[in-house]
């Protein structure tokens, strides 16, 4: 053999090799991208499946008093404040899912003086269950500028005169935003104070599963507004395995880029497509509704499937989902497209709601006709009323199952003509 046919035979081995190489990657990339198309998990998880609790928490019935032993500014403007919560009488308290939250209901002043009012909130746990506490961290709700809204009632009650010591009537933690079970890969995204379940669900890993992938990106406007900083940090610096992403949209001079934060401006897809890997994540949202609305769509243009989306709002948010029935559960079905007659028993009026109307709530206030709220996203179950005729149709799967005969107002329309309590 002549050293040139000893030659071609190296190089052609050396091509063979490569393209055995080349052949086997491609065919891995492409099982994983089938997998990541169809929403299922990957072949191999290195992580033990550490579940969060699926069964449904001993909890209480009612409302039960929980006094706070605690309370921590969370962030440099003063504007969070984190509210530690035990039993009375040091029992431990009940288990809940990370991404759950509590209702709360308390009499405040009214805002013109004359007297107090009976008011209902929801706030969602912000910590890892843990027998000896729940947390809870409130934003104050500024007024709006040039006064035309009033400062937030709850919020800043909550900031200006619950001490510790103070008891409040506490319902038991629900909600159907929580941490799947499994050990999928996960990505977090919090707006602002959206950041209170995210939280949970981040803490809720690191104690139970400290190995699993997890991308938190969080969107503030600067320094002055992010939260729980240095212990979002700390972890991120503890677990080469949790991407902890600062996205500031309006950074202060003194904020420096990689230090302070690491992207200048909101939390977008394009985001993820440069920085996340080829992998079936989760993606757990939660935010104001601008954020959501955009996200969730985005999302769903990017091909990840409705069952990979999760999200929650802190308020009124109609997030609309292609596959909607994918993503509700119960019966809820898309609104009628004409008008209904809605007749409301005890004010003795009755009026045509057309979809442009909005909820129930939304129609009856429209009407003149004052109706308790609360959350106005069917988490607290103020809004609640009897049906006496007629049915109703939920466009998003309420977090408090309404009693049976009646409707949460704020988060249904009309089905029938109907005819309500009210
Ligand atoms: C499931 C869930 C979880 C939540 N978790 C958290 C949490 O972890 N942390 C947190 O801080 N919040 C959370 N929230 C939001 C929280 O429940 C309250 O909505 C929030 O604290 C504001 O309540 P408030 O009583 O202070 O404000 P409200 O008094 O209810 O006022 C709300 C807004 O309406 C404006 N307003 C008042 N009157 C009028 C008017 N006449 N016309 C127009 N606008 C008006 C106010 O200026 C204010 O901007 C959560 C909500 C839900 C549903
Ligand atoms: S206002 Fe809370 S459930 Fe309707």
């Amino acid at each position: 053999m002549t050293s040139l046919n000893l030659l071609l035979w190296i190089v052609l081995g050396i091509a063979l090799q490569v393209g055995l190489f080349l052949g086997i990657s491609f065919w891995q990339h492409w099982q994983s991208y089938s997998r990541l198309r169809q929403g299922l998990p990957e072949a191999a998880e290195a992580l033990p499946a550490v579940d969060v609790p699926q069964k449904e928490a001993a909890g209480w019935s009612g409302f039960r008093r929980l006094k706070v032993a605690r309370r921590v500014v969370e962030d440099s403007s003063g504007h969070i404040c984190s509210f530690y919560l035990e039993a009375e009488d040091r029992q431990p308290l009940p288990s809940f899912k990370p991404g759950q939250f509590l209702t709360f209901r308390f009499d405040a002043p009214k805002a013109d003086g004359s007297g107090s009012e009976q008011i209902t909130r929801c706030y969602s746990l912000s910590d890892a269950p843990t027998p000896e506490h729940y947390r809870i961290s409130i934003k104050r709700v500024p007024p709006a500028p040039g006064g035309i809204h009033p400062p937030g009632r709850s919020s800043n009650f909550f900031h200006d005169h619950i001490e510790v010591g103070t008891t409040l009537q506490v319902r038991a933690p629900s909600g159907h935003f929580y941490l799947e079970p499994g050990s999928s890969p996960i990505v977090l995204i919090a707006g602002g104070i959206g950041i209170t379940p995210m939280l949970s669900m981040l803490n809720w890993c690191q104690a139970h599963q400290p190995g699993r992938e997890v991308w938190f990106y969080y969107g503030v406007r600067n320094s002055r507004e992010t939260a729980f900083a240095a212990h979002l940090g700390a972890i991120a610096a503890a677990h080469p395995n949790v991407h902890l992403r600062l996205c500031f949209s309006d950074p202060l001079a003194e904020d420096q880029a990689g230090k302070d934060f690491h992207h200048h401006g909101r939390v977008d897809v394009n985001l993820f497509r440069i920085e996340l890997p080829l992998k079936p994540f989760h993606y757990y949202i939660c935010g104001p509704t601008p954020m959501m609305e955009t996200l969730v769509t985005a999302l769903e243009d990017w091909g990840v499937p409705d069952s990979h989306i999760h999200f929650e709002a802190f308020g009124p948010a109609s997030i609309k989902r292609r596959n909607a029935g994918a993503a509700i559960a119960g019966d809820a079905v898309a609104a009628p497209a004409g008008d209904i007659t809605v007749t409301f028993a005890k004010s003795g009026k009755a009026a045509q709601w057309s979809p442009q109307s909005g909820s129930l709530l939304e129609f009856a206030e429209s009407q003149g006709i004052a109706i308790d709220s609360g959350c106005r996203a069917g988490g607290c179950g103020t809004c609640q009323t009897t049906i006496r005729s007629g049915e109703v149709s939920y466009l998003q799967s309420p977090d408090c199952d309404p009693e049976p005969g009646s409707c949460l107002m704020c988060v249904c329309t009309p089905r029938t003509a109907v005819t309500l309590e009210a």
